[in-house]
């Protein structure tokens, strides 16, 4: 197993050019694979509202769900660097209550950083304000599903020369107020390739082309388990919705002819004490 993923690895990975590999996670057995699988950042997103929760979008999910989440992943992680998502709410109406939300993904529920949508003067100063109590700060900019209302749908961002401008300002800001790391989502490549280039810290696209520093996918989209939707940047490495529907069915089958469980998938008294018990009962049983 490789070493324990930290903060000060992403300076490297950047310097080295190794790309860095990132996936979701919402509970315990997932992060325990990922860890297992050398995947260097596990981010608890908010995409659990849709993927776990079964939400249309993400703005349902709460701090507590939030909390619950991270603290199953956290128990299943040894060396990749946890990163929880500030969902909708907890840090956009104000500075205090921005302050404590980050602070409580990190002491109750043990992630390492926290990542938080887009750049307005008030995220500036929230991302300035952790950085310098002690609380790494992850950016997410181009498609932020936080905004889709905003958005009009989940539209790719950043598509002509203004908006494409704005992007790799709003990056440097960013990058200026002190995240360690930019998440771009649905950007086209070459504005994506700009920001990579332009920034001393590393980019993690989704849907954002391959000149970034590294790759996110939701776990659940990569496995084919979750199904609703699949955007374009999805790449199914399994279809394990189907494999579990397979499974599923043999097991339904077998228990409905009596061929689950066997024998020796079940307990079993000693003959003697079988037998004295069919005598203390009576010949009924
Ligand atoms: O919530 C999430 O899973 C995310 C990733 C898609 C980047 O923000």
């Amino acid at each position: 197993m490789s070493k324990e993923i930290n903060i000060l690895s992403f300076a490297k990975f950047k310097q080295l050019k190794q790309k860095i590999v990132a996936l979701t996670a919402y509970d315990y057995s997932t992060a325990v694979i990922l860890d297992k699988s050398n995947v260097d950042v596990i981010l608890v997103g908010d995409s659990l509202g849709m993927v776990a929760l079964g939400y249309p979008t993400t703005h349902s999910v709460t701090m507590e769900d939030m909390i619950h989440h991270t603290k199953a992943v956290t128990r299943g992680v040894k060396r990749a660097f946890v990163v929880a998502d500030m969902p909708f709410m907890s840090y956009q109406s104000d500075f205090k209550t921005a302050i404590e939300n980050a602070g409580r993904l990190i002491k109750e529920a043990n992630a390492k950083a926290i990542k938080l949508e887009g750049v307005n003067q008030h995220n500036l100063t929230i991302i300035e304000h952790l950085t310098s109590i002690g609380i790494p700060v992850m950016g997410h900019l181009g498609f932020t599903p936080q905004s889709v209302n905003i958005f009009g749908g989940n539209l790719v961002q950043g598509k002509d020369v203004d908006k494409a401008n704005k992007l790799i300002t709003d990056a440097k800001a960013l990058e200026q107020a002190g995240v360690f790391s930019i998440v771009l989502e649905m950007v086209p490549s070459q504005v994506a390739k700009i920001i990579t280039n332009q920034l001393n810290i590393p980019t993690i696209g989704i849907g954002a082309g391959h000149n970034v520093d590294g790759q996110i996918l939701v776990t659940d989209d990569l496995l084919g388990k979750f199904t609703d939707f699949k955007p374009k940047f999805v790449r199914y490495y399994s279809t394990l919705a189907d494999i579990m529907q397979e499974a599923i069915n043999n097991y339904a089958n077998d228990v409905k002819t009596a061929k689950f469980p066997l024998a020796n998938e079940s307990f079993h008294l000693d003959e003697m004490d079988e037998m004295q018990l069919e005598s203390l009962i009576g010949s009924k049983n």
